[in-house]
């Protein structure tokens, strides 16, 4: 089977961490590069954990530094459930790579336009790096196959009412992503929060023994402390390895092709990811927007990511 291409932008982050661990070694997808940014901490905290997970999953893959603040917010991290670290959970070796010498920026122009094949590029942080990408050198556009995010929720969010983390972290941004003419599936809380990492999601897949199970189980603990306290739940949503469980499987979600348009008034909405599935404003649709999930084979597709290492 012919691999697909993809970029990675991230906020390492725990689930991040777990998008990581899915989209390095699987036979059909070829992570050319991650390109990280502010957004579950600062960008000089999720920058040396996505620089240590690659160490630590032996990746063979750049990561590139990106914009260190939103197009007009300020930073904002989300360190009661990441974090002073931004992972916190896991004790890694001493750091010995390091960053691609390449801005975020310029890594994802220099791919996109150089590839022979058309790249996906899959967000699972704010869109600071892709949209400011779009804006440098509009012709990248062209080359993406499509931008599968982490983001939005056509319902509740879960930073303000109206609003997710990584679309409120730069609601510009994700205006200039979805306004860009590609492809766009949504990937929104209304499906990430159906898969929580319950203890027994742990007990499961303690039993694995790899590097990486070993990485889940701890960092999954911790995870779910934070969200327990923050949230009161039970088991934390994995939101982010959502994105690359549907590239290896897009039957895990059922999605809607509807018009989507980011708010990017400043009030109490302002971030919020307007998903208009009654087709109320008959307007072009831009978006796939997730609306289910197959649970199980989500889980069924992070054992098998866990057993790979
Ligand atoms: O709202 C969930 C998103 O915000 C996830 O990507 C999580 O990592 C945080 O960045
Ligand atoms: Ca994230």
């Amino acid at each position: 089977m012919k691999q697909r291409k993809i970029i990675l932008d991230c906020d390492p982050g725990h689930d991040d961490a777990i998008a990581i661990v899915l989209a390095g070694n699987h036979p059909n997808l070829e992570l050319l590069g991650i390109t990280v940014e502010s957004g579950n901490q600062t960008l000089e905290k999720t920058g040396r954990n996505a620089l240590h997970l690659v160490q630590y999953l032996k990746l063979n893959v750049p990561v590139c530094k990106g914009v260190p603040y939103p197009i007009i917010r300020e930073v904002e991290v989300c360190d009661a459930i990441h974090g002073e670290s931004g992972l916190d959970g896991f004790d890694f070796p001493q750091l010995e790579i390091n960053y691609d010498q390449r801005p975020a920026i310029d890594f994802l122009i220099q791919t996109l336009t150089q590839s022979e094949e058309p790249i996906t590029v899959v967000t699972t942080g704010p869109m600071t790096n892709l949209a400011l990408a779009m804006r440098t050198n509009p012709k990248i556009i062209e080359n993406i196959e499509e931008v599968v995010l982490m983001g939005g929720s056509f319902t509740n969010g879960n930073v303000s009412p109206a609003a997710e983390f990584n679309i409120l972290c730069d609601p510009e941004a994700a205006y200039i992503v979805f306004t860009s003419g590609c492809k766009i599936t949504m990937v929104g809380l209304d499906v990430t929060r159906n898969v929580l990492v319950y203890p027994e999601i742990i007990q499961r897949m303690e039993p694995i023994q790899t590097i990486a199970s070993e990485l889940f189980v701890k960092l999954m603990n911790v995870f779910n402390e934070n969200q327990k306290k923050v949230f009161g739940w039970e088991g934390a949503p994995l939101h982010d390895p959502v994105t690359i469980a549907y590239l290896i499987d897009q039957t895990i979600l059922t999605t809607k092709y509807v018009h989507t348009e980011i708010d990017i008034s400043h009030g109490p909405s302002y971030g919020r990811t307007n998903c208009d599935l009654p087709n109320y404003l008959h307007l072009e649709p831009n978006t796939y927007v997730a609306t289910g999930i197959d649970v199980e084979k989500f889980w069924q597709i992070i054992e098998a990511g866990l057993k790979r290492y």
